[in-house]
């Protein structure tokens, strides 16, 4: 009666890894419980999601072949394109959230093309990055995804998407922003997942230092004035000063994703007997909707509605 904060189903935004091929589930050894799955086992997933209450999916693409500028970002004859078509057309009433990033289609790893600049240093070209992420939104919100979710960090990265998606009759498609991603070892278990470790350099030059909070504040901001509808914290846990700031700051949906190695660290301790999965589980997602979270990205999703539903 006196609880401040509740969480259910509703609040999840379930993550699934498609991959192209039939009949696929390919389990991803450092996340217990999660898989690459071919699209059609992607819609079986779906269905899980729907009847447990889980309103909402995002899509991540585990593609065939990767080459330097991540064309399989905007292919929509790739698993992603497929699996919105599919998801959409058999279980209409998810909100489905599309993923948007090179990464995983780059075959250096990093989230755009890159460049080397006058001193040798190699750093993702990030203005020549911007149409190419735009291609791939567009591809998204044509073949079905609700939401479209930049996980990039390349500068003018939701004012591009906007106009891409205005441009192309999708002006009804919201953005929602990766506003304050970062540079975390927390996405180790994600990068296994999509081969997308970078092969030289790191993601620190455009994802954020785990120090900074003025710097969030403003990442959000810049985000909110290029037309952001929707903002995120990542990762979640050693991030909640962050969600309550961002609450602070603006009024719009705020989701925390409650990233890979969140989720790993939980599975390695439950499966050793140290902690009690549920009963922790359960304790973590209700400290990001404490904080300010209104959605949890997470791959406990389905764990944790069957919980909350027993
Ligand atoms: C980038 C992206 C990443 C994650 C979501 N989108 C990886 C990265 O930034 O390196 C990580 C999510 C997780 O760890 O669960 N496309």
């Amino acid at each position: 009666m006196v609880r401040e904060t509740a969480l259910e189903p509703g609040d999840f935004i379930y993550p699934l890894f498609v991959t192209p091929g039939r009949g696929i589930r390919r389990p991803i050894s450092s996340m217990p419980g999660v898989a690459n799955l071919s699209v059609d086992v992607a819609v079986e997933e779906a269905r899980v999601a729907h009847g447990l209450g889980i309103p909402s999916l995002i899509l991540f693409g585990i593609p065939d072949a990767k080459d330097p500028q991540g064309s399989g970002a905007w292919d929509e004859a790739g698993p992603v394109c497929t699996a919105l078509r599919a998801i959409k057309d058999a279980v209409p009433e998810l909100v489905l959230v599309a993923d948007i990033c090179l990464c995983e289609y780059t075959d250096h790893g990093h989230c755009g093309p890159l460049e080397r600049d006058a001193r040798g240093h190699l750093s993702v070209a990030n203005d020549a990055t911007l149409p190419l992420l735009a291609r791939a939104a567009v591809a998204c919100a044509k073949s079905g995804a609700d939401i479209i979710a930049p996980s990039d960090m390349m500068d003018g990265r939701i004012a591009a998407l906007r106009a891409g998606l205005d441009g192309n009759g999708l002006s009804d498609t919201p953005i929602m922003s990766y506003a304050v991603k970062y540079a975390s070892g927390f996405y180790g278990p994600f990068r296994e997942a999509a081969q997308s470790t970078p092969k030289e350099g790191d993601r620190r030059g455009y994802q954020m230092d785990p120090a900074n909070v003025r710097e969030a504040r403003r990442e959000a901001l810049l985000d909110i004035e290029e037309g952001a509808d929707m903002l995120m914290v990542k990762p979640a846990l050693s991030y909640l000063d962050i969600i309550a700031e961002v609450r602070r700051l603006s009024d719009k949906p705020l989701a925390a994703y409650n990233v890979s190695g969140e989720y790993s660290m939980l599975k390695a301790a439950a499966q050793n007997g140290w902690i009690d999965e549920q009963r922790v589980c359960l304790e973590l997602l209700t400290s990001m909707r404490r904080a300010g979270a209104d959605l949890i990205i997470t791959y406990s999703a389905l764990d944790a509605a069957r919980w909350l539903g027993a």
